[in-house]
């Protein structure tokens, strides 16, 4: 089966570059990338420095692809219709409500999607999944499409992605695996060998690995739960180097060495952020009590505890350094995104270390060269909201905080600075640079181990 055109429904980090890559590698497919949210698909549509996702080497490819044979689109209705093959890229963040809060994924949003299809399509359609989704969701999805459009045949397949953000274009251009799950029907086979096929245009073939679509979902949840696994490992180690004088950078070298643990991974920081890890593993916890596996559910449930107990003790190491106290201190804290080169704060530590030390009295000048002030506050105020007790309350928080577009900026009159993403622009700072700065003597706190000195650095 020749695929001539593409849907992709949801155009954020997912959808977005990697449909720009495969309208890149197939110039004769016609790839449509739609969302419910007009703004995003304008900013799609607008200036290229001004894309709603930033990744280095994307903003290139939309200028080869756009208006070529890549569009992005409010008209969910018309591309499903047009289309022979479906993406799903969709959010599916951790329920807020109903059973499984705080912890399932809610699969709402790919749940409306699969009903829009069935209602749309009139003729055969292969849906993809590509949103991260629990073992079984294709069987769900399965269900709504055929019982509320029986005149065609859907064909589910699992094709789950494993970009990082802020390497997404090198990810994807060279990815380790592509794993494509399908049913082993007639039908499913021939599906899954239509994505296989576009796929091969630039990944080798040994690289396509073909399952069953259980195995495909579940490897997703698996490989983000084993990453986040290896990172709070070494996180939990960096709290006993602190206390006897080992050096954790030391650490995680030796133990790197050692080819069958390899050395990726293993650098301790002040605890994973992004959308993905700790929503991912929720949802493996949330599994594995569902099947009543209990001590594999507490086993998994750790790996995000230490995480949590990482960014708490890097915030409570700021204020007992600063004498126990940061009632009206002013600190600023170097980094918004979770990590470098992307523009994405979901879940970043900073947002859990800045409200800790506002709600102890701290003044925070903050400084992020990728992530826009009106997300900042808008982090801020998904906590703030729920915490304040009035509205005074809550505009008190916000007047403690203070965002500028340069560091050096930030760092003036400061008591403290924190490092918590790892931009390469943060390297440049050490004792003598900052007081040249500042004219006066704050300091320096690296949650990201990327300062050759500092009065703090994790696991040192
Ligand atoms: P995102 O929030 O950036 O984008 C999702 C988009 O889907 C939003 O723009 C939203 O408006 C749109 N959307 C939701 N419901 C819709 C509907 N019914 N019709 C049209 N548009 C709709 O999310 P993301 O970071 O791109 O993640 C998407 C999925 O991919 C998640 O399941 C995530 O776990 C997985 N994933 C993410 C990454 C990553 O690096 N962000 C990597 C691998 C996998
Ligand atoms: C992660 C996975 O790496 C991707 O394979 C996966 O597709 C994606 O989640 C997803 O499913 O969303 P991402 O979260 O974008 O990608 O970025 P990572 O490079 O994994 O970093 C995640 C967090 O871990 C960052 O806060 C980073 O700073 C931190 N980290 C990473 C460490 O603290 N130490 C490390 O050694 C590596």
């Amino acid at each position: 089966m020749k695929i001539k055109n593409i849907c992709c429904i949801g155009a954020g980090y997912v959808g977005g570059p990697t449909m720009a890559v495969i309208a890149l590698k197939c110039p004769d497919i016609k790839v449509t990338v739609v969302d419910k949210d007009s703004s995003k698909i304008d900013r799609w549509n607008g200036k290229y420095q001004d894309l709603p996702v930033y990744e280095p080497g994307l903003a290139d490819i939309i200028k080869k692809t756009r208006g070529r044979n890549l569009f992005f689109s409010t008209e969910i209705d018309k591309s499903i219709d047009d289309a022979e093959m479906i993406f799903m890229a969709v959010n599916t963040p951790t329920k807020t409500e109903g059973k499984g809060a705080g912890m399932a994924a809610d699969l709402r949003y790919v749940e409306n999607c699969a009903k829009n299809i069935a209602k749309i399509a009139t003729a055969d359609k292969i849906v993809v999944e590509k949103s991260t989704l629990p073992v079984r969701t294709a069987e769900k999805i399965k269900e709504i499409l055929s019982n509320n459009n029986s005149d065609v045949n859907f064909e589910i397949i699992s094709n789950p992605e494993f970009l990082a953000e802020g390497t997404a274009i090198k990810d994807l251009f060279k990815s380790d695996r592509v794993l494509i799950g399908g049913e082993k029907t007639q039908s499913g086979e021939k599906a899954v060998e239509a994505l296989a096929k576009i796929y091969n245009r630039w990944i080798p073939k040994e690289k396509i690995i073909t399952m069953n679509v259980w195995s495909a979902e579940l490897s997703k949840l698996a490989s983000n739960a084993m990453l986040a696994q290896r990172i709070s490992s070494i996180n939990s180690l960096s709290a006993i180097c602190e206390k006897t004088g080992a050096d954790i950078d030391e650490l995680s070298n030796a133990i790197g060495l050692d080819h069958r643990i390899g050395p990726k991974f293993l650098k301790a920081s002040v605890g994973f952020g992004g959308s993905c890890f700790k929503k991912d593993i929720l949802n493996l916890v949330y599994l594995c009590k569902y099947y009543g596996l209990n001590e594999v559910a507490e086993y998994w449930h750790k790996v995000i505890k230490i995480n949590e107990y990482q960014k708490d003790r890097f915030a409570n190491i700021i204020i007992d350094e600063l004498g126990g106290n940061v009632e009206n201190k002013k600190i600023a804290i170097l980094g918004w995104a979770f990590k470098k080169n992307t523009n994405d704060s979901r879940e970043s530590a900073a947002i859990e270390i800045t409200d800790k030390l506002i709600e102890n009295g701290a003044h925070i000048n903050i400084y992020d060269p990728k992530v826009k002030e009106s997300r900042i506050k808008e982090d801020l105020n998904n906590i703030w909201e729920l915490k304040s007790k009035s509205e005074k309350d809550l505009s008190n928080r916000f007047s403690r905080l203070e965002i500028f577009n340069n560091y050096k900026d930030a760092i003036k009159e400061t008591h403290a600075l924190a490092i918590i993403t790892e931009w390469d622009e943060f390297k440049e700072i050490n004792f003598k640079l900052v007081n040249q700065i500042t004219n006066k003597n704050p300091k320096i706190f690296d949650g990201r181990l990327i300062l050759k000195e500092s009065n703090y650095t994790i696991g040192k």
